[in-house]
């Protein structure tokens, strides 16, 4: 293991943020200031797949037997009945199917992220702090996609693969981020912000998680401050200069790609139902129909919703989509 490894118990690096770019005279000056801090940043706290987790070690191991594995009781599926009346191997296998999941979709995120980061960069000229800052990004998502598949082929749990048509389609996503870098990154941010709260609160509550589990969240909290905090600071450099009609275009599209990634980041795969056989009616009361389920969703969403009013994108055929979405509060 690395010297510079952070222990797990270690408290969570706080990076630099971009409030850095409040009430600054100059926004632009700021926005660079903060680059140059993620860069650093980048280079001083960073982890790599294979080198700060220890996988090998007997306490890194996973056996789908582990009731370290099992939901907890505030977990919106863990709290039902249903779950609860289910064998110990099932539960700790459900709790473990859904964590690797969970792994997997935020590798598949991460893949058409890095994409849309690489264009981004390839635009960018010579000395560029935003292209240097774009790579370092890739290199950390990179190691991220890493380490959540590892877990995923150790857990030997059904997972199953994309289909061709959805990486097609976010083939348009990764296009962003060349042609429209603003919209790229509210789709950054509609992924790491719900993964970040779902990892920040497991990792506050880690009564009895698994220790692989709390240095996966644990690396990946630390390094998604930072993307979270670069994406904020470029939408609010960058989203009062666009054309009324691309502001309004994205003020429409940001609640709508907000929905959809935080019902694939806090929902079960159709799979994980199907291999348990979790009936409908459980699945309507854990996550549908669920008041406490809801108020997370809209809780996870809390800082971009935030940050959309701050940059004029609540107007009100806006603001109607996210209300019909669930993802206001009531
Ligand atoms: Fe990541
Ligand atoms: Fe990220």
């Amino acid at each position: 293991m690395s010297t510079t490894t952070n222990r797990i118990s270690e408290v969570p690096f706080v990076p630099p943020t971009e409030d850095a770019m409040e009430d600054q005279a100059d926004p632009e000056l700021a926005y660079q200031k903060l680059l140059e801090r993620l860069c650093d940043a980048s280079v001083s706290k960073r982890y790599e797949a294979y080198r700060d987790i220890d996988w090998d070690s007997p306490e890194m191991q996973v056996d789908q037997d582990d009731l370290r594995w099992e939901l907890a009781e505030d977990h919106p599926l863990g709290a039902t009945h249903w779950y609860r009346s289910q064998p110990d191997g099932i539960r700790s296998r459900i709790g473990l199917n859904l964590a690797v999941g969970f792994c997997y979709t935020g590798r598949i995120f991460e893949g058409i992220l890095s994409r849309g980061l690489l264009r981004f960069a390839a635009s960018k000229p010579h000395n560029s702090l935003e292209y240097r800052y774009a790579y370092h990004e890739v290199i950390e998502e990179a190691h991220h996609s890493l380490m959540f598949q590892e877990f995923v082929n150790r857990s030997g749990l059904p997972v199953p693969t994309m289909d061709d048509d959805f990486i097609m389609e976010t083939s348009r996503v990764a296009e962003f981020g060349s042609t429209f870098p603003e919209m790229l990154f509210v789709y950054a941010l509609g992924g790491e912000d719900p993964i970040d709260y779902v990892q920040r609160e497991g990792h506050r509550k880690q009564t009895r998680s698994h220790p692989l589990n709390k240095r996966i969240s644990q690396i990946h909290i630390t390094e998604e401050a930072r993307h979270v905090a670069f994406a904020r600071a470029y939408l609010l450099l960058n989203v009062p200069k666009l054309s009324d009609e691309k502001r309004h275009e994205m003020s429409l599209a940001a609640p709508t790609i907000l929905s959809n990634m935080s019902k694939m980041m806090m929902q079960p795969p159709e799979h994980i139902i199907a291999t348990y056989n979790i009936p409908p009616e459980v699945i309507d009361e854990a996550f549908t129909n669920n008041p406490a389920h809801r108020n997370t969703v809209v809780a996870s969403l809390s800082k971009l919703r935030n940050l959309c009013e701050k940059l004029g994108l609540m107007n009100d055929e806006a603001r109607e989509i996210w209300r019909s979405g669930g993802l206001l509060p009531e």
